[in-house]
């Protein structure tokens, strides 16, 4: 497979900054445990992509955006990466517009390398936050600054 820094690059920018950051909810079927708690049937349950994608147990550095991650030659590394990397979830309810939305996605994003220069209009900090609901929200940046590649 191609492109495969542009795909890296994809991955750990749906890592930091995925588009549904919050829980999605789903409600448990029966009585279980979860790492020591008791969860009653039919509660609410759900991971939020923000905090299991910044998990420094999988990806060290979590703040960092190092899109070398995903350039491992090891199956299992990148099977431990994807485990816990889920911008379109998982199961039977996820995302039914995955492959579409990551080739759009790959053809947006290499064809505006191709033709700006990119560069932040200000300094950056380490991550920028988005507000939780559905759908991330409310950013504040980054700013950028476009300019014809020459
Ligand atoms: C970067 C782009 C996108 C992201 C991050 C995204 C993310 C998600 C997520 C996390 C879910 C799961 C909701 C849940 O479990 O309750 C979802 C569901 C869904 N997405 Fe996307 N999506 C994207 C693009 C698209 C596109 C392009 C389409 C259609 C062309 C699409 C159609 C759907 C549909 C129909 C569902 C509901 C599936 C179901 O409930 O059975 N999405 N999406």
């Amino acid at each position: 497979m191609g492109c495969k820094y542009l795909r890296a690059c994809v991955e750990e920018a749906l890592r930091m900054a995925p588009g549904v950051p919050g829980y999605l909810v789903r409600e448990s079927g029966r009585d279980g445990v979860i790492d020591g708690h008791i969860i009653p049937a039919r509660a609410n349950v759900g991971v939020p992509g923000w905090t299991k994608h910044r998990d420094p147990a999988v990806f060290p550095e979590p703040q960092v955006f190092k899109p070398q991650r995903w350039l491992t030659d090891s199956d299992e590394e990148l099977r431990r990466l994807r485990s816990a990397h889920f911008p379109f979830s998982y199961g039977p309810r996820a995302c039914i517009g995955k492959n579409l939305a990551y080739n759009t996605i790959y053809l947006t994003m290499a064809r505006i390398a191709f033709l700006f220069e990119i560069e932040s209009r200000e300094p950056l900090p380490l991550e920028f936050h988005v507000k939780d609901h559905f759908a991330a929200g409310s950013k504040n940046g980054p700013f950028l600054k476009f300019t014809p590649a020459k």
